[in-house]
């Protein structure tokens, strides 16, 4: 039985030496969404940051939580419903509450899951889980470099590339501005999904165009210095070659929603969500 307190675990306090290889001068976006989300992994820089967007738009937190709460309805889905059983769940982030593996296992113990994340503070925070479960692993990869993350030994050791599997991209897509040809790095990702896989987008939406334009700007000028909003037609994007799961690409909050799900969230039409899966 895995240990999930391992991988949610607090460590509390602003302690430089959690991970001396990060450089605490300059916001992460994964300290930045673990300040939004309540938790206590961040730093001064890290907080700066957050307000940079949070003064663009004061409700931009719920964000997050509709985000999280995406993603839970989504890997219930895909474990119980789809039949998934090995899910890689690109641009983690820090353990929060309801991690991947956690949801997962609620339903099936034996599922495999590969937290990837660039930044090293992911993995200095997940390192405890991995001497007590032998399902999940926590790696250091990019997004834009596929084969950082499907070579990695304990990539390759979890996950069989020949079976469905699942790729998780919630909440990080928008983090790469257009130069870094988003739209190429999701065609790279897909490549990689036999007949039967799986893939899970979330995104900040330009549909709300006075409020996602300010918001925007909170992220890009205000500390961040990324977080792009895009258009549907842009997010269809991200899925193109897939079959669409209903309801489709819609608002976050839309997509199949249960008893947890936030009603009347006021960023609701500012975050988008599907998930597609390869039918040929
Ligand atoms: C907003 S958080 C999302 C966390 C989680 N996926 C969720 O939806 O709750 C985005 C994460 O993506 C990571 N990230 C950003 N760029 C990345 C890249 N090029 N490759 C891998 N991870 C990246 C950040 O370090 C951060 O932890």
């Amino acid at each position: 039985m895995h240990d999930a307190s391992a991988w949610s675990q607090d460590t509390g306090q602003d302690d430089p030496g959690a991970a001396p290889e990060v450089d605490l001068t300059k916001p992460s976006i994964a300290r930045v969404y673990d300040f939004v989300l309540g938790g206590k992994q961040h730093f001064e820089a890290d907080r700066r940051a957050a307000n940079g967007f949070i003064n663009a738009l004061p409700e931009a937190p719920q964000i997050a939580k509709d985000n999280r709460n995406f993603l839970r309805r989504g890997v219930r889905y895909l474990v119980a419903e789809a039949g998934i059983r090995q899910i890689v769940d690109i641009g983690s982030g820090l353990p929060t509450e309801g991690n991947v593996h956690e949801i997962a296992h609620a339903i099936d113990p034996s599922v495999r899951v590969v937290y990837v994340d660039i930044d090293p503070v992911v993995l200095a925070h997940g390192r405890a889980l991995l001497g007590d479960n032998d399902t999940t692993a926590v790696i250091t990869a990019d997004l834009r470099d596929p084969e950082s993350i499907f070579g990695d030994p304990a990539a390759r050791r979890l996950i069989d590339p020949t079976q469905p599997f699942a790729i998780l991209t919630a909440g990080i897509l928008h983090h790469l501005s257009d130069d870094e040809d988003p739209y190429g790095v999701a065609d790279a990702l897909k490549q990689r999904l036999p007949v039967g896989g799986h893939l899970l987008v979330t995104n900040f939406l330009d549909d709300d165009e006075p409020r996602a334009q300010r918001l925007e700007r909170g992220f890009i000028d205000g500390g961040l210095g990324t977080g792009r909003f895009r258009t549907w037609a842009e997010q269809r994007r991200f899925f193109g070659g897939l079959e669409m799961v209903e309801p489709g690409l819609v608002y976050a909050n839309d997509w199949r929603p249960d008893e947890l799900t936030p009603t009347g969230s006021p960023v609701h039409t500012l975050y988008a969500g599907g998930i597609g899966h390869r039918a040929v």
